[in-house]
C-alpha cells in the first residue's frame, strides 16, 4: 500500500456509498440495464465502463454539444447507448467493433433500446475503418476502449479527425496499472497521454483505470 495515494486520510468510498450515489444521481433505466448486463448474458467479457462513467461520458458530449462522435470498441454497446442518448436530432454515432459475436449482440442492444438510427455499427478492425471513416469528419468526439496498444494511433487519427472544441477520451489510460512497464503496449499509452497534452487541453480523470479526457486546442492558436 506505501504506493497509494493517502491524501484521502485512508477513507474512501464504500460499495454502499457508491450505490447510494449511482442510485441518486442516475437512476438507471431499463434499456441502460440491459445493456449493461448484456456481456454477461452472452459469455462476453465484463469490461464494459461502469455506471457513472457511462453518465460522465454522456455529460461530456452533452457540454460540447456533439452531433457527431466516433467509439473505437462497442462490447455489447452499453457505452455506445450512453452516448446516443446525449445526441441532438440529427446527431450520429459511428461505433467500431472487431469481433462479431460483440457485434451481433451490441447491434441488437442498440435497436432495442431504440437508437438504431442514431447509431451506425462498423464491424472491422479500427485500424483499417478509420482511414475510411474521415470522409464524415470533423468529428465531435471520439471515445477510444479498444485495443490499448494502438491508442497512439487512435489518438492520432483523432487530433487529425475533430474539430476545434472536440472531445478526445480514453478510457483505461492507467493501462490496468501497467502505464509505467517498459513495455510496448505502456509505451503507446504514454504516447497517447502526450499526444493530448499537445494537443488538448486535457486531464486523466482518476477512475479506477484512469479516463483521460481532452479538448482539442486551435491548430492555429
Ligand atoms: N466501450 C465498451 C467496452 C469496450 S471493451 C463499453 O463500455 O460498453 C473493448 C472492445 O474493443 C471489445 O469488444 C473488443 O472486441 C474491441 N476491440 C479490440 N480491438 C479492436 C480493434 N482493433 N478494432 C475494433 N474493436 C476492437
Ligand atoms: C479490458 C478492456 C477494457 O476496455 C476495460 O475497460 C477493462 C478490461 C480488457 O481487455 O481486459
Ligand atoms: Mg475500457
Amino acid at each position: 500500500m506505501a504506493d497509494q495515494d493517502s491524501r484521502a486520510g485512508g477513507r474512501y468510498a464504500t460499495v454502499q456509498i457508491l450505490d447510494y450515489a449511482a442510485r441518486t444521481h442516475h437512476p438507471d433505466d431499463r434499456a441502460l440495464r440491459r445493456a449493461f448486463e448484456a456481456p454477461s448474458r452472452h459469455g462476453m467479457p465484463e469490461i464494459q465502463l461502469g455506471p457513472a462513467e457511462g453518465r460522465l461520458l454522456e455529460m461530456l458530449l452533452r457540454l460540447v454539444a456533439a452531433r457527431k462522435v466516433v467509439e473505437i470498441g462497442t462490447l455489447a454497446g452499453y457505452s455506445a447507448l450512453w452516448m446516443a442518448r446525449a445526441l441532438p436530432p440529427g446527431g450520429h454515432l459511428w461505433t467500431i467493433e472487431a469481433d462479431p459475436l460483440h457485434a451481433e449482440v451490441a447491434a441488437e442492444v442498440i435497436g432495442e433500446a431504440g437508437f438504431g438510427d442514431r447509431v451506425t455499427l462498423i464491424k472491422g478492425d479500427a485500424a483499417d475503418v478509420l482511414p475510411k471513416l474521415s470522409v464524415s469528419a470533423p468529428f465531435c468526439a471520439v471515445f477510444l476502449d479498444a485495443d490499448k496498444g494502438r491508442y497512439d494511433v487512435y489518438g492520432r487519427w483523432a487530433t487529425e479527425n475533430l474539430r476545434t472544441g472536440g472531445l478526445l477520451i480514453g478510457d483505461n489510460a492507467y493501462l490496468f496499472g501497467k502505464l509505467l512497464d517498459d513495455i510496448e503496449e505502456a509505451r503507446a499509452m504514454r504516447r497517447f497521454h502526450e499526444e493530448m497534452a499537445q494537443h488538448y487541453r486535457s486531464v486523466c480523470v482518476p477512475t479506477p483505470d484512469g479516463l483521460a479526457v481532452g479538448v482539442r486546442v486551435d491548430p492555429e492558436a
